[in-house]
């Protein structure tokens, strides 16, 4: 197929271009480098260096490659910033969303795969949490997709368009090669700071609260690889239907504490790595993971790579070779 990957320089569409492109799809990435890195674009991908709200311009990229599919995963993506200029988030998540649907049915191109986030659900009822529990966003970043997959659900009612919104957990890790790896600036991923100390960049990892109701007092989060994420994309693209929506968690459905990500970093990086106890952060849920089972049930489909040391590892491999990202 002819594949577009709008975000494609950015870490997580990156490893998207990789994966298409070694399963043999032409691939044309499109992104703004607002911050993602042009090296790391495969080379055997077309880049184009534009913004997604540009319809006319992104259409005619779309008929002139033939484009078959979108991959969207151009966002503004930190929670935090989000609060403190929800506007960023509306416009450059919501309106030039709006703008890449335009193009799309402009030029004819009726699949699309979107990335969402476990932020839509909020502070959940329950974990793990499944696809049915009620969507409560508590950032703009997190009604912003909200916002998307009812624009998409919408459209596909419309138009016959035929979408996947995934809803990703935690992603972590870096293509298992090498090659590729996660560079966001500013970071604020835990695994990425975790090996940040380790390289010796920063003091100390900040551990917001020690007082949560779990194992070890620390927030539980779900880690999924990110090859493993992007092979899903894959799944879901073969399985879209037109006029539907396909929405499902993206998440290995077990959690890990702070401490234990800390520790599994000792034990790959062989370092010390100091901590520093801090004060909870607002809106930050004791426990998320998502329930795999949707994914597993309609495609037999689950995350491979779930060895937490593994992961761990192949993030540090890229971080050691790579000390100053891609810079
Ligand atoms: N990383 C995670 O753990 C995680 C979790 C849940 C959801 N997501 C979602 O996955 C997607 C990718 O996340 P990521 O971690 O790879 O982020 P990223 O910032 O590394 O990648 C996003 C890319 O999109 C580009 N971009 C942003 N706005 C653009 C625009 N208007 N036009 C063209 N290009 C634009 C950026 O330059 C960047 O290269 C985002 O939509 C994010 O919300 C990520």
């Amino acid at each position: 197929m002819n594949i577009a990957v709008i975000g494609g320089a950015g870490y997580i569409g990156s490893h998207a271009v990789k994966l298409l492109i070694e399963r043999g799809h032409s691939v044309t990435a499109i992104d703004n480098l607002t911050m993602g890195h042009r090296a790391a674009v495969n080379s055997k991908a077309r880049l184009v260096v534009m913004d997604c709200a540009h319809t006319a311009a992104l259409a005619a990229i779309f008929q002139a490659h033939k484009i078959d599919a979108v991959m969207h995963f151009a966002a503004s993506a930190y929670v935090g910033e989000s609060v403190q200029d929800p506007r960023k988030y509306y416009r450059n998540n919501v309106s030039n969303t709006i703008s890449m649907l335009d193009a799309m049915n402009l030029a004819g191109v009726k699949k699309l795969v979107f990335s969402s986030t476990c932020a839509t659900y909020g502070e959940p009822q329950r974990v793990p949490i499944t696809e049915d529990l009620p969507q409560n966003p508590i950032s703009p970043y997190g009604q912003s997709k909200l916002m998307v997959e009812h624009i998409l659900k919408d459209t596909a009612h419309a138009e016959g368009l035929a979408f996947a919104a995934p809803r990703y957990f935690n992603v972590a890790g870096s293509s298992l090669d090498g090659s590729i790896g996660e560079d966001h600036r500013p970071e604020t991923h835990i695994i990425p700071i975790v090996l940040q100390v380790a390289l010796g960049q920063r003091p100390a990892v900040d551990i917001f609260g020690n007082d949560y109701p779990t194992a070890d007092g620390t927030c539980i989060r779900d880690y999924i690889h990110v090859w493993d994420l992007v092979d899903a994309h894959l799944v879901l693209l073969e399985n879209l239907q037109p006029g539907r929506g396909l929405f499902y968690n993206l998440g290995v459905g077990r959690g890990y504490s702070v401490r234990e990500i800390i520790e599994a970093c000792r034990k790959v990086t062989g370092k010390t790595i100091p901590t520093r106890e801090t004060a909870r952060r607002p809106g930050d849920p004791p426990a998320l993971f998502a329930s795999p089972d949707r994914m597993a049930k309609d495609f037999s489909w689950k995350a491979k790579i779930t060895d937490l040391n593994q992961i761990v590892d192949s993030a540090w491999r890229w971080f050691q070779a790579n000390p100053n990202g891609y810079r």
